[in-house]
């Protein structure tokens, strides 16, 4: 009966074997347009996008952007954050900007993101707790702007927008940024998904403004 555990016995369970079906389907109509399409995959990726952002379900990488397979170098974790003690986030960093070269590193929040509602909350969340703490953080920083808005949707999406700014600035400190910067064109982009919607919103964040500001303490060489 442990097996149960595992496999999930509720009737409202996704049918795994349906994903394999669609797999076949995929295949079929890929090579139907191009006889070659998975032997080019195979021979290695080139792409320009990092694209870093959350975990939810409900919001994709590739879908949203209409991008393919091969177009952008993906990272995802609970609302989309940026951490200079995550190996995770920062490996997958460091082979983007070193090794694969993109010039463009977007990190993509949403609104209705709930590892940014559970950071407004006070609630014990346990090994969420670490991660959430960023998030407060974020609040923090910015809390005489926040806690001037009263409507708490409001400020709630104005959070999950200025932890995309604050994961942005934690991009931006890394080394291996700061070096590709001093050696070619890369950029930082913070956007946010409105799943109500379903548009993409660019927040304009002034890259260059923010790498003159942070400079004086964050420069690395
Ligand atoms: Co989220």
């Amino acid at each position: 009966m442990s097996n149960n555990i595992i496999v999930g016995t509720k009737e409202t369970d996704m049918n795994i074997q349906k994903i394999f079906d669609n797999n076949k389907d995929w295949v079929a109509t890929k090579l139907a347009l191009d006889p070659n399409y998975f032997n080019d995959l195979s021979e290695g990726q080139n792409p320009e996008i990092l694209y870093i952002g959350c975990s939810d379900s409900r919001v994709t990488a590739e879908e949203l952007m209409g991008i393919n397979p091969g177009d952008a170098f993906v990272h995802r974790n609970i609302a989309n954050m940026v951490n200079n003690s995550d190996l995770s986030s920062m490996t997958v960093i460091d082979y983007a900007v070193t090794h694969l070269k993109v010039s463009h590193i977007v990190v993509c929040g949403h609104y209705y993101c709930g590892g940014v509602k559970a950071a407004m909350q006070s609630a014990d969340l346990g090994i969420l707790n670490p991660w959430l703490r960023n998030i407060r953080d974020v609040y923090r920083l910015h809390k005489d702007e926040l806690n001037k808005i009263e409507d708490e949707d409001s400020k709630y999406k104005r959070l999950v927008e200025l932890n995309v700014q604050e994961q942005c600035v934690n991009v931006i400190k890394t080394a291996q940024v700061q070096k590709a910067h001093r050696e070619r064109n890369i950029t930082v982009h913070g956007w946010v998904f409105d799943i109500k919607s379903g548009k993409l919103i660019d927040l304009q964040i002034d890259f260059d403004h923010i790498l003159k500001e942070i400079m004086e303490i964050y420069r690395l060489s």
